[in-house]
């Protein structure tokens, strides 16, 4: 890459990292919590890694925090997990709970680090499970407003960023991956009204922060994968604005402009789709009003005309960590995707292209005004620790720097970004393919198949990244 500016960020950048509860807390049956729905995969459903332990963070969350203070944090984005604080259908709140999330959160005040804190990251109590087949039934609504007011009722003090629900259009999307298809009997239609319900819960979350925290703001996480038109013909540039409607922008004008797009009111249209809009909904969506976008982005997407008459392909995720296992969809009328052959790709076939950064936040920014953060970005590999004891990722450092440059000239072209949280802080499990997929600046030393000591090991990225922050992102 050709450095030809040096970025310049603004002063009181949030610089941090990023984890999730399932995926680093371990402690599944401790403190109160009760099982949540990811639990109960992660230990039948291979490749999911099992979760009782993670990277333990529940008992390393001090050792943490001051790993995040060596490094110079002034963030850190996590999630709560639901089942910790509201156990049980009695809607009972656990005191134990809420004592670990708060020792969590001083531990993080007390070194000057923002918490950024999600509401909900994947992880569905299984009681909201039984009792509601989870974001199936309207029920949920009501009891999601409950867990998220006692989450701002008891941390809403010292937490002023919250997120609502990490990447609603990838669980949409996604849905039998991530597993929110569950119970579905037609998931190509069910999916919008699963989609709707959890706009509500998004929206309830949004009025009552504004309502209950002092000075609280409050956004979305979307996925975000930019989309580009595999060449000039016409056809794939429509393709590509397709692909991007039906994975992302639907969901972000929503956030934005409180109301359905054309585009998706169309397309439920033509295919006899009904998303369950009650009376009352858009009224209660039309008043959360969000105050900024968290972005998850870690690849881009190519899309390319796909003709009705040509078949029809489903998407299938490499799990394996071996290149070439990736499969790009089809979706006859709509679009289709294909491999970018200008950039490099991860073990997983994600497409490494920081480029991809610059372009999202200009997007988002042109398209919406509105504050942006960034909650997640990253490398994920196989890695070990090394005969000197030491971990070298020097491809992570080299994907950070070339991403956060890439930040540095968005914010350079106009754009109003706030704070970068790459994927992750720790080693934790990752969503596909548990430890062996490692996205951390600091080792964790266990594995899928064996627990062994979970010594935290300060990888060489760590260590960049401290001088990064340090010269407030203008070292290079
Ligand atoms: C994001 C999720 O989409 O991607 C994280 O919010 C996840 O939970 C991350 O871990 C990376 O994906 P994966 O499958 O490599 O863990």
């Amino acid at each position: 890459m050709y450095y030809k500016e040096n970025p310049v960020f603004p002063e009181g950048f949030m610089w941090g990292a990023s984890s999730a509860a399932w995926q680093v807390e371990g402690g599944v049956s401790e403190g109160g919590r009760t099982p949540a729905i990811i639990d109960l995969n992660s230990k039948k459903k291979k490749p999911y890694a099992d979760n009782s332990i993670a990277a333990d963070h529940y008992h390393h969350y001090k050792e943490d925090v001051a790993l995040m203070a060596e490094c110079g944090f002034s963030s850190y984005r996590f999630s709560l997990s639901w089942s910790r604080i509201i156990p049980n259908a009695d809607g009972r709140v656990n005191p134990e709970g809420i004592a670990f999330y708060n020792d969590l959160i001083d531990e993080l005040v007390k070194n000057k680090i923002e918490p950024i804190v999600t509401l909900y990251h994947y992880d569905m109590p299984v009681w909201v499970d039984e009792k509601f087949g989870g974001w199936r039934n309207r029920g949920i609504i009501d009891v999601f407003d409950e867990y998220v007011r006692v989450c701002f009722e008891n941390f809403g003090d010292r937490v002023k960023y919250w997120l609502s629900i990490n990447e609603q259009n990838m669980q949409i999307v996604y849905g039998h991956w991530l597993g929110v298809s569950k119970g579905c009997e037609d998931w190509e239609k069910d999916k919008w009204s699963v989609n709707h319900i959890m706009n509500l819960c998004h929206a309830k979350a949004v009025i009552a922060c504004h309502e209950m925290v002092d000075g609280g703001k409050i956004g979305p996480v979307p996925g975000y994968v930019p989309i580009y038109p595999e060449t000039c013909n016409p056809l794939d540039q429509i393709a590509a604005m397709n692909a991007e409607e039906l994975t992302e922008k639907i969901w972000n004008d929503l956030y934005v402009h409180r109301e359905y797009n054309g585009f998706v009111k169309k397309f439920w249209k033509d295919n006899d789709i009904d998303p369950g809009i009650q009376e009352g909904d858009m009224e209660l969506i039309r008043k959360a009003k969000i105050d900024f976008f968290a972005l998850n982005c870690y690849r881009s997407n190519v899309g390319k005309d796909a003709p009705p008459d040509s078949g029809f392909r489903e998407l299938a995720l490499n799990k394996s960590g071996i290149k070439g296992e990736f499969v790009y969809p089809n979706y006859p009328g709509q679009y289709a995707l294909a491999a970018n052959p200008y950039v490099e790709t991860t073990d997983w076939d994600w497409e490494i292209d920081p480029v991809a950064m610059r372009y999202m936040l200009r997007y988002v920014w042109d398209h919406y005004q509105l504050p942006m953060m960034i909650t997640e970005n990253g490398y994920g590999a196989h890695e070990s620790v090394d005969a000197d004891g030491k971990v070298h990722d020097p491809k992570r450092i080299e994907f950070l720097r070339e991403q956060i440059y890439q930040v540095g000239l968005a914010i350079s072209d106009g754009c109003e970004v706030i704070g970068y949280n790459p994927w992750s802080f720790t080693d934790l499990l990752s969503t596909g393919n548990g430890m062996a997929k490692r996205y951390g600046l600091v080792y964790v030393n266990t594995t899928d198949e064996e627990v062994l000591d979970l010594r935290r090991i300060r990888k060489d990225s760590f260590y960049w990244y401290s001088e990064l922050i340090k010269s407030n992102g203008s070292n290079w």
